[in-house]
């Protein structure tokens, strides 16, 4: 009774965002339409969402030559790390959400990049003793130690049935053959080529024999080809020691930067608990610390779970949204860090009593002011990563959020590698109280310490309930959070993949105290009516303070699920991106 008006209103939603919907809705489906008697216990085949279509091809022909949804996700998250240098790469860092469904176990593989020890805060303030932005976003200081090779390695030879060589295979093949650059990818080059034509080894692949980065034109990289295939070759080994770490080494010093053999050598991608919790009759399984992205999600939906969201107009369903958001993002500033090194309070911070208190704190007709700590908007336009989810035929399901950070990351290539490094450093909190690019902030949690794991935002999540299972994620910075929190509600409304995918988005922080959303989220109406219960509202196309203006829509949610009951496969890619593709593979 209670899904049917809760899925007209978001629907109705929708409306702005109606024709990229269409577009997705005739996505393929898997074939067995009939509806099933009983809940199906295997997916009717293999469905893959990732943000670039050549990913998602690899990772269906993994699975055609006879991988598992394991294997697939080595393929896709390596291709991805070939076609989208503007979001992720060898260079970065990433986690990895598994379900082993032989086990039924869910395992969350953190690849985060890690502190050197040279990367002490002192090393990131100026001469008057604030935080050096330039340092802490560009070159060499910017980036921490890569974790996506390791995890590469460590989820094909731990999970995968098939050799991490064959599973590389396509993405080596992409990065010697090339392919079309496209929009996005010549926008953020434009963005982004200030910083990184200063450096020999950035120039030596993008402006390969004169060449620029112009949209259609084919990019190849043979140096990361060799690079792949040398850790094909010789797994962690043919990463972090030998060769390529010779150039890694040879690259990060001659600009500068301090990394050792031993800390590149000293990498280990760790496994660790995914956190669980319940919202209105799913299971919802997602990223623990040092991901922040795990409690908010818990937090905000616990807060939210009493109230009938569905039955409430859109402007006081939008409040209360954005309280449980601002409260979630206020411990976030606090409290989380690298459970390696700080004692994170996730039991009290997750504890459904805990909930209650904040929901009791909230005011139903007013926004309760964020304190004034930092007010100041900061730019967000920058966000980059990506995401990808997988359900294979056997139930196995994998939510893959890897990331160099923002735009290409630190703009660094070391010569010979063809892969640019991360710029995650800044996801410390590098000066205590100091905005970082996303315009989130830390203390000590979050400060840097050598081999420590800087805070992150990345939230791979599954959903499950007796008639359904879903897996969403989606890059976004800080942002990240809000919109897998508003992809949970779309599915526990009833919502398809491609709706959730399409979901016009709000988000809120805590600081700066506004809310964003984007363009046509809202109507006027809504807006003003925020605006009379105390919101800030940041319109885009408005001037926001500082002079600053929001950006239009963000984010690139990629998802799929499986129906049980009518034993359906279907998958949903944002239509904010014209690249992504949803593959279907039934089973033959
Ligand atoms: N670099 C973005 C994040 O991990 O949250």
């Amino acid at each position: 009774m209670r899904l049917m008006p809760r899925t007209l209103i978001l629907i109705a939603l929708l409306v702005p965002a109606l024709l990229p919907l269409q577009a997705c809705a005739e996505q393929p489906q898997a074939s067995n339409p009939r509806e099933a008697a009983v809940a199906a216990t295997h997916p009717p085949g293999t469905a893959i969402a990732s943000a670039h279509s050549l990913a998602t091809d690899a990772g269906l022909e993994i699975i055609a030559a006879g991988g598992n949804a394991f294997d697939a996700a080595v393929a896709v998250s390596a291709t991805l790390s070939v076609v989208e240098p503007i979001s992720s790469g060898l260079g970065g860092g990433g986690f990895f959400l598994l379900h082993d469904a032989r086990s039924g176990k869910d395992v969350f593989v953190d690849a985060r990049e890690t502190a050197p020890a040279a990367a002490t805060p002192e090393a990131f303030l100026d001469a008057d003793g604030n935080l050096d932005r330039d340092r802490s976003v560009n070159g060499p200081w910017s980036a921490g130690i890569p974790g996506l090779p390791a995890a590469l390695v460590h989820v094909a030879q731990t999970y995968g049935r098939l050799p991490l060589k064959q599973s590389l295979a396509p993405a080596i093949r992409i990065a010697r053959e090339g392919f079309p650059v496209y929009e996005r990818m010549a926008r953020g080059y434009a963005a982004r080529r200030g910083v990184m034509e200063r450096y020999p080894g950035t120039r030596a692949v993008f402006l390969a024999d004169g060449d620029t980065v112009e949209e259609g034109e084919l990019f190849r990289q043979p140096d990361l080809a060799r690079t792949l295939e040398r850790l094909a070759d010789g797994g962690f080994d043919g990463f972090y020691r030998g060769e390529t770490a010779r150039l890694l080494l040879d690259g990060v010093r001659a600009e500068g930067g301090q990394w050792t053999a031993e800390e590149l050598a000293g990498y280990r991608v760790r496994e660790r608990e995914p956190l669980r919790f319940d919202y209105d009759g799913w299971q919802i399984v997602t990223a623990p610390p040092p991901s922040s992205g795990g409690v908010a999600l818990a937090q905000m939906l616990q807060v939210l779970a009493p109230w009938d969201l569905a039955a409430l107009p859109q402007g006081e369903r939008v409040h209360l949204t954005v309280e449980a958001m601002r409260r979630a993002y206020r411990d976030r500033t606090f409290y989380l860090g690298d459970p390696d090194f700080v004692e994170v309070p996730v039991g009290l911070l997750t504890d459904p009593a805990y909930a209650a208190g904040l929901r009791a704190s909230i005011n139903p007709d007013r926004a309760t002011p964020s304190d004034t700590f930092s007010g100041r908007p900061t730019p967000l336009e920058d966000e980059e990563t990506t995401h990808f989810s997988i359900i294979d035929a056997e139930g196995n399901r994998v939510g893959a959020t890897q990331t160099v950070n923002l735009l290409f990351g630190s703009g660094l290539v070391a010569p010979g590698t063809g892969f640019l490094l991360n710029n995650e450093m800044d996801d410390f909190a590098l000066k205590a109280g100091t905005p970082n690019a996303f315009g989130v902030m830390g203390f000590d949690a979050n400060a840097p310490e050598p081999g420590k794991r800087m805070l992150s935002s990345m939230t791979p999540t599954f959903m499950s309930s007796p008639d359904r299972v879903a897996v969403l994620g989606t890059p976004g910075g800080s942002r990240i959070i809000t919109m897998v929190l508003l992809g949970i509600l779309g599915y526990a409304d009833g919502l398809s993949a491609p709706q959730v995918a399409a979901l016009p988005r709000f988000h809120h922080q805590w600081m700066p105290d506004a809310i964003s959303i984007e363009k046509d989220a809202m109507t006027p109406e809504v807006v003003a009516e925020l605006r009379a219960m105390g919101h800030t509202v940041n319109v885009p196309g408005e001037e926001v303070a500082g002079g600053r203006r929001s950006s239009d829509s963000w984010g690139n949610l990629q998802t799929v699920s499986w129906d049980r009951r009518s034993d359906t496969l279907e998958g949903g890619t944002d239509p904010r991106n014209p690249v992504g593709k949803v593959g279907i593979r039934p089973t033959p």
